[in-house]
């Protein structure tokens, strides 16, 4: 088997509290099925994920990390959604000089949307799984 078909990849789930957490929950509580492969750090807002997070997930060889957050207007601290998606445009300048770009995702899972959730970690894990592991796990691993 070639190491493609193998791979399990990990990824970092940072969820904002109010929404996408409890979407998550709700996926839970639903028994929706989705790939195991998120591991999920509950965040107060999407805007609370400092870029640098997701610099160090990957430097530290997480294969993906997905940013979920409230939809836009609907964020609990009213624009905290907007500045973590202007951060996110920021931070993909920098991951594409290191072909890392595709490897972070950011997408908008209310409280009501356990399905959404469920969804989204399945696309996530899949698109992870297309690109492989994290090329630079190995130059980076000590
Ligand atoms: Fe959910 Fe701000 S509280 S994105």
């Amino acid at each position: 088997m070639d190491e493609k078909s193998d791979f399990e990849p990990r990824i970092l789930g940072f969820l904002c509290n109010w929404c996408s957490y409890a979407g998550a929950d709700l996926a839970g509580v639903s028994r929706f099925q989705y790939p195991p492969n998120v591991r999920i750090i509950r965040v107060m807002c999407s805007s609370r994920v400092d870029p640098m997070y997701i610099v160090k997930a990957l430097t530290d060889g997480i294969d993906g990390v997905l940013v979920a957050g409230c939809h836009p207007g609907d964020c609990h601290y009213i624009e905290g959604n907007y500045r973590a998606r202007r951060r996110m445009v920021a931070l993909d300048q920098i991951l594409e000089r290191y072909g890392l770009k595709d490897r972070v995702f950011l997408e908008w899972v209310s409280a009501s949307e356990g399905k959404r959730f469920a969804e989204v970690i399945t696309h996530v894990t899949e698109e992870i799984k297309k690109l492989g592991p994290n090329p630079h796990k190995k130059k980076w691993e000590i």
